[in-house]
């Protein structure tokens, strides 16, 4: 007789062969890649992340469309500018859906922009796109917000008096308030404490989503939530930024409704109230606490990580600081630097687009999902099919530019140095769901940046040997830590 226990393992074995069997029967109709194990599917292979490098040799091995398995749910991954263009651009709508089942879902409830779907994430989507319109990137809008933190920078840097520094910190807190301007309507001063705590629980968050933990709690959710593990530590500090935003929105309403609206949990409040009685509205406090989430998880690190790049790249080329200088001093003439100035700056623009690109920071950007029946480059693939258009081998894709791996700056340049795009600059990625702060972060990045290179002559501080341009790992795509000297021109 069999023992109850010898039962138990007796099924559980079937259980795993029949599992087994259903994905190999699945995977028939996908396309090729690499074969799968049971129950933990290509994670193995992967070493549960998502490494640029790994998914673009996996490429050379199935094609530039193939598929990978997280445990038993199959991924198609897309390589190259050719395969995520067709994909992206072409099914826009059908690729417009993001996965139900995973870490980032589980931390937002579905809610808000980046990680909910269908009517609530069309709904919030717009909502979100209006506002940032209507609060205005131009001149007496958000620009003028962006150049006065612009300033502010260089006051904090200025008082590090050309000595050794890591400067992470003080491009953080000017990013995030460009941030709590366009939510809250306000900037935080720097002793702060509450500000420094939701700015460092932010970064935690964001910086969790990339992590082998985040990777396997997608692939097993109901199992990483019962088992201990960092992962937890994310929800706590998501728990800390809702707080921090409800906080503001008692604000906001104990004040008020203004004439003018001046901020988006403004808008939000007033969206609320109009939208109120209308069937289907998901306008209500969830979903405002996840737009601006939303907004400050998304907004802040993507920012701060190109600006850090974009100084530790001048500091290991130093004929393009002086390019830059002289670029800025002739077309600025003293004036703050405008938006629309990057027309007169082909350099210090073509500069910004190749720290863009070189650095890489969305990695293989944020997993999509079909919301129906869909034919990418030649595969019909199911509704709710995960799908990750791989961007870091659109941004190296070797058919597009001429050094991938090698920060170069002519990427964007022609022979008379004036600017030329490149259609396989998808750093915001593409279609429907295409960064939604693409415009924000451009204003930022230009006035940010030559602000401070107009201001400064940025030196490799004499004790350091050598300044590693390379990726410190190539799969958070963050630079080393490195100290700067900024001494004032
Ligand atoms: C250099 C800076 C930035 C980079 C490289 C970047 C890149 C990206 C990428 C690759 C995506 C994924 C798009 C997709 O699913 O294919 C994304 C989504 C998003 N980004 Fe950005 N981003 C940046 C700055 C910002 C800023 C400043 C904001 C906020 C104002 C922002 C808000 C968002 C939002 C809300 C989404 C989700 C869109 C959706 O799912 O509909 N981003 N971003
Ligand atoms: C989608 O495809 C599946 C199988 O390939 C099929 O059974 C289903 O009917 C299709 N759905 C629609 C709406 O076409």
């Amino acid at each position: 007789m069999w023992t109850l226990q010898q039962l138990f393992l007796g099924i559980l074995v079937c259980l795993f062969i029949f599992k087994y069997l259903k994905m190999k029967w699945e995977a028939r109709s996908l396309p090729p890649g690499p074969s799968p194990l049971p129950l933990i599917g290509n994670l193995w292979t992967l070493n549960f992340c998502f490494h640029p490098d790994t998914l673009s040799k996996l490429a050379k091995h199935y094609g530039n469309t193939y598929t990978i398995w997280l445990g038993h749910t199959p991924m198609v991954v897309l390589n190259g500018y050719q395969a995520v263009k067709n994909a992206l651009v072409s099914h826009s709508e059908e690729l417009s859906g993001r996965p139900v089942a995973s870490f980032i879902q589980d931390i937002t409830n579905g809610k808000g922009i980046a990680s909910s779907n269908g009517h609530n994430w069309k709904q919030q989507r717009r909502f979100g796109l209006m506002t940032l319109r209507n609060l205005g990137l131009g001149k007496r809008g958000l620009e003028s917000r962006i150049q006065e933190e612009a300033q502010c920078l260089v006051d904090s840097i200025r008082a590090t008096n050309g000595k050794p520094v890591d400067v992470s910190y003080l491009i953080t807190h000017a990013v995030a308030n460009v941030i709590s301007a366009v939510v809250f309507g306000h900037r935080f001063s720097f002793d702060d404490i509450s500000f420094q705590k939701l700015v460092a629980g932010n970064n935690l968050l964001t910086e969790s989503i990339g992590t082998k933990w985040a990777k396997l709690y997608d692939a097993f959710p109901w199992l990483m939530q019962r088992v201990p593990g960092p992962h937890h530590k994310s929800f706590e500090c998501k728990r800390l930024l809702d707080d921090f935003v409800r906080n503001e929105i008692r604000i906001h309403q104990e004040n008020g409704t203004p004439e003018e609206p001046s901020d988006v949990i403004d808008h939000y409040l007033t969206q609320i109230r109009k939208a109120s009685g209308e069937p289907g509205s998901t306008f209500d406090e969830a979903n405002m606490i996840q737009v601006v989430d939303d907004l400050f998880v998304a907004g802040t690190e993507t920012t701060v990580t190109t600006l850090q790049w974009a100084l530790l790249l001048i500091l290991g080329h130093p004929g393009i600081q002086r390019k830059m200088q002289k670029e800025l001093d002739a077309v600025l003439d003293g004036q703050v630097i405008c938006y629309e100035d990057r027309k007169k700056l082909p350099y210090t623009n073509a500069v910004i687009h190749e720290v863009q690109r070189y650095g890489s920071i969305a990695s293989v950007g944020i997993p999509r999902s079909s919301i129906s029946n869909v034919t990418i480059n030649g595969y019909p693939l199911k509704k709710d099919t995960i799908i990750l258009p791989n961007l870091d081998s659109v941004l190296r894709d070797p058919q597009y530019w001429e050094t991938p791996y090698k920060f170069n700056p002519n990427h964007f340049l022609d022979k008379d140095g004036k600017f030329v795009p490149s259609e396989a600059f998808l750093p915001f990625s593409a279609g429907h769901r295409v960064c939604l702060g693409e415009q924000l972060a451009r204003y930022e990045l230009l006035i940010f940046l030559a602000t401070l290179v107009k201001a400064f002559n940025f030196q490799v501080p004499e004790d350091m040997t050598e300044v590693k341009t390379e990726h410190k790992s190539r799969l958070t795509s963050k630079p080393h830590q490195y100290k700067i000297c900024a001494v004032p021109r």
